[in-house]
């Protein structure tokens, strides 16, 4: 089997690579190891910031998303009882983020491609993956192939077998883990508020979110190694309650919890993001911690930047972009590292904080409740960073 460019993983990176590159004309066939009912109902955070809506858009695959996505003017933080507005177009010249759940990304992305794009294979197990021939040996129905690519691309997060293929000798890690993790619901339940909340409070973190105006998606902070079938639903409504609870009256509403588990938090990066004609996208190359939503954006951010290179090598026979790749993603990518691991330590609480921390992160909301340029940090954070 041959083709030009072999995507490994059929997440949203891969899926979406194969998209632009499919408009460009260029070919490619993406192995995914999981079903297709896997990846069509993997919850993962559903903000999209401005940019990925519009190359989403831009690909073709925007139309459910302009239908039935919620344009999100701003959030609110909530601390010591109060709450604070972050007004994202006003800060921002005009930006927004957009509230439309990675699950009904993947669904967009995979009808596409089955039925214009290139040979997407479910079951198919990338065995391994030989970086300097662009080879990719896999495993479908019980049959072990070899792919030959021009390029491979390892969309494959961090556990697959791309990130690993890089030889440590040729790699460097960065890496930080937190003590704490999240316990996730989803709650079929209007949101009780019409943008999304993120609380700081002295028992933990809290956040409100959610998938569609009929269900809610609601996280606590729960210890590292929390096991989420220890959680009651009846408990997880009761401290959801405590941690959003203002002066003003505000009230959750409560509804039937359909799924719930635990999302630990980590920060990854490994530099490079290329070796030989082996390119890594997304989470084979960076974790985020969860909060602010910017893992698919990252990703997104990666395959844009990644198409644009190998058309323009195409159009002008210069591989300059692809040489600069990495550079390229990693600028933004660690901006987002950076927002990510702020927004993560401004709202969690440490099991060893000290009071003088506990003041100190209650000042820094503070600060950005009060000072403009303190807000505008956050909002241009929060909706995203040019690519
Ligand atoms: C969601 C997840 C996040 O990490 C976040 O910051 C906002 C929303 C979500 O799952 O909806």
């Amino acid at each position: 089997m041959r083709t030009t460019v072999g995507i490994v993983g059929g997440g949203p990176a891969g899926l979406l690579l194969a998209r632009l590159l499919h408009r460009a004309g260029i070919d490619s066939v993406v192995l995914e190891s999981r079903d297709r009912t896997y990846v069509e109902r993997r919850q993962r955070a559903g903000i999209l910031e401005q940019g990925t809506a519009d190359v989403l858009r831009a690909a073709g695959a925007g139309a459910r998303m302009d239908r039935e996505g919620l344009r999100h003017d701003g959030i609110e933080l909530r601390f010591e009882r109060r709450r604070h507005r972050i007004d994202f177009p006003a800060l921002t010249g005009g930006r927004a983020v957009t509230v439309y759940a990675q699950t009904e990304v993947c669904k967009d992305l995979i009808a596409l491609q089955l039925a214009e794009g290139g040979p997407l294979l479910f079951e198919a197990e990338a065995l391994d993956i030989d970086a300097e021939r662009a080879r990719v040996r896999f495993r479908h129905g019980g049959v072990e192939s070899v792919l030959e690519c021009e390029y491979v691309v390892g969309c494959d997060g961090s556990w697959g077998v791309a990130r690993r293929t890089v030889p440590a000798g040729v790699s460097r890690v960065f890496e930080r883990g937190y003590p704490f993790a999240w316990l996730g619901v989803l709650a079929d339940v209007p949101p009780s508020h019409d943008e999304l909340v993120y609380a700081r409070h002295a028992r933990g973190f809290a956040l409100l979110s959610m998938r569609s105006p009929a269900v809610s998606r609601l996280y606590l902070q729960v210890p590292e190694g929390t096991d989420a079938e220890d959680w009651a639903d009846d408990a997880i409504w009761t401290e959801l309650e405590r941690r959003f609870a203002t002066d003003d009256g505000w009230r959750l509403a409560r509804g039937t919890i359909t799924q719930k588990s635990v999302t630990p938090m980590r920060s990854f990066v490994q530099e490079p993001m290329r070796h030989q004609r082996l390119f890594l996208a997304g989470d084979a190359a960076h974790i985020v911690p969860p909060t602010g939503a910017k893992g698919l954006n990252l990703a997104v951010g990666d395959v844009v930047t990644f198409a644009r290179a190998l058309v323009s090598e195409r159009e002008t026979g210069s591989p300059a972009l692809l040489n600069s790749y990495s550079a390229d993603c990693l600028r933004r990518v660690w901006q987002a590292e950076r927002f990510s691991y702020d927004m993560t330590t401004l709202l969690h609480r440490a099991p060893d904080a000290t009071a003088f921390e506990d003041r100190l992160q209650v000042a820094r909301l503070e600060r950005i409740g009060s000072s403009r340029a303190a807000a505008t940090d956050l909002a241009e954070g929060y909706t995203g960073f040019p690519w």
